[in-house]
């Protein structure tokens, strides 16, 4: 089958968070299975390309005051996977993907609908697929679009969609005169369709409109239906849950392993773990910690910085865990809240919390090798790459029990000797520090810790699985496709008979 993905980020292009992960990975998986898969992306100021060659030189896209015209530009094809990169310096080529860590670009609206329609007009020159994936609000558009705008377009008549959640916090909320602009019926403005509350939300018209939705873990595709977690679609998600599925994102591990991790200061492995000491100098050397001896613990912390990963919680609790033996080393960037409450948490306990405000992705493989345990409180996730990380680099995941960090994580059972990491379930500074408590002295049995670790490390959420799963999807969504196409075609020769 053809599979089209259109994305707002994939590594090694463009990235802000596990979202280029999963988009830099999947494509290849599923081509693996031998599925022929084209992968759409805008082209950004950081999007690196090599062997750029224009495909479609113009592509025009009508908006109500004028049209634009972009190109796009082909790169990195490689084992059954071609890479699409639209190209509107005006729109891509600024300092960030989606804005400043003040606020995001007023143009989004534009940004993304430009990027949807030239996909959609591309894949009319490059290969129309069999299925359109697409992934969180920026891609919405091209369900939405295909719906309205090219019903009638024959080209697309059995074209499929699909819709990955990646995350319901962020549903690209506009105001309504965003759909006169980009040239969309009014009609689209009630609450069936992308109305919410006075304003039009992509992300609900993409759960309208798209053929099956999915999203990156089992248990998050449950509490998403729910008012807690729904960010209020959780009625339109109950209202199709027969085309709602949860399927775990898998991980790279030619990028994150660390018998192979070309970041990291030593290598080791279950057999060997020998190199991991080294890793944790070499960290708390790269946060400037030289004081510290070699066997204390170290917590690890890598993440975008938004109040969705519960970080809220360490603040509560930093004066009680400042008195355990351990250190925390952080790296973030994001909400400029959390930055500070993390400057301010270093400055207050300097020997307790280390913290570098950046987005760098080699300090990052550090603290996956380096440290001895990771940290994810999160107050909600949908799936969360860094756990399933930490587990191949045997750095013992401390979660809270939500998402993809409850179906990855299993409890640690000293007796029994099973489990993979430490959980709590209430969002309570108390819950939080008791769990880091238990795993802090769970530490001083190297011998079990040892145990634990190597249960992490065994475990195996590479993408096969998962991409096997999407593959049952495609096929259920082309023969609705079908059926739905021979439906329409037979019902004019019907009428044609009554008349
Ligand atoms: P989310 O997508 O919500 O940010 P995930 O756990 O799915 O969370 O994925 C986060 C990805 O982004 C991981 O690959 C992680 O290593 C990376 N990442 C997050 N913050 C940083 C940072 N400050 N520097 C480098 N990499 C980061
Ligand atoms: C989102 C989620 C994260 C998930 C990632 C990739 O950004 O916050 O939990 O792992 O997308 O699906």
């Amino acid at each position: 089958m053809h599979i089209a993905f259109a994305a707002s980020e994939c590594v090694p292009y463009s990235k802000t968070g596990g979202l280029a992960d999963v988009v830099g990975a999947l494509p290849h998986a599923l081509a693996a299975l031998g599925h022929q898969v084209s992968v759409y992306l805008p082209r950004y100021r950081q999007t690196k390309l090599s062997d750029a060659d224009t495909v479609v030189a113009s592509v025009t896209v009508p908006f109500d005051d004028k049209y634009r015209f972009c190109s796009v530009v082909a790169a990195g094809s490689k084992a059954g996977v071609k890479f699409y990169f639209v190209d509107y310096p005006p729109y891509f080529d600024r300092e960030s993907l989606y804005g400043t860590s003040a606020a995001d670009y007023p143009d989004n609206a534009e940004r993304f609908a430009l990027f949807s329609r030239a996909v959609l007009e591309a894949s009319k020159i490059l290969g129309v697929p069999n299925i359109f994936h697409c992934h969180d609000w920026q891609t919405a558009l091209v369900p939405i679009m295909l719906r309205t705008f090219y019903t009638e377009d024959p080209a697309f008549a059995q074209t499929g969609t699909v819709f990955t959640i990646h995350n319901m916090g962020y549903q690209g909320l506009f105001l309504p005169e965003t759909l006169p602009l980009l040239m969309l019926p009014w009609d689209l403005f009630t609450i069936s369709k992308m109305e919410f509350f006075g304003q039009v939300n992509f992300l609900k018209g993409a759960l309208v409109y798209s053929d099956f939705v999915t999203t990156v873990s089992k248990k998050y595709s449950q509490e998403i239906q729910t008012t807690e977690y729904g960010f209020g679609l959780e009625g339109v998600l109950r209202n199709r849950a027969a085309t709602v599925t949860g399927i775990l994102n898998g991980v790279d591990y030619d990028e994150w392993s660390p018998q192979t991790d070309k970041f990291i200061a030593a290598k080791y492995s279950p057999q060997d773990l020998s190199g991991k000491p080294k890793c944790k100098q070499d960290l708390l050397n790269a946060f400037g910690v030289t004081s510290a001896s070699p066997e204390i613990p170290v917590i690890g912390i890598v993440s975008r910085f938004a109040a969705q990963k519960g970080f809220d919680l360490i603040a509560q609790i930093m004066d009680r865990l400042a008195r355990e033996d351990m250190i925390v080393v952080t790296l973030g960037t994001g909400d400029k809240l959390y930055e500070e409450m993390f400057q301010r948490l270093n400055k207050q306990f300097p020997n307790k919390i280390a913290i570098k405000v950046a987005y760098d992705n080699t300090i990052a493989h550090k603290i996956e090798a380096g440290a001895d345990m990771f940290l994810m409180p999160s107050r909600y996730e949908p799936c969360g790459l860094n756990q399933i990380y930490s587990l191949k680099y045997g750095t013992v995941p401390i979660v809270r029990a939500t998402g993809g960090l409850d179906d990855t994580i299993e409890p640690w059972d000293a007796r029994s000797g099973k489990g993979t990491g430490f959980k709590f379930t209430d969002y309570t500074g108390e819950s939080l520090l008791l769990t880091i408590k238990q795993a802090l002295s769970a530490y001083h049995d190297q011998t079990s810790w040892q145990t634990l670790m190597r249960n992490g490390m065994a475990r195996d959420f590479s993408w096969g699985a998962s991409a096997r799963e999407y593959g049952k999807i495609y096929e259920k969504v082309r023969q609705m496709r079908a059926s739905s196409e021979a439906t329409s075609a037979a019902s004019p020769k019907k009428d044609a008979v009554l008349s």
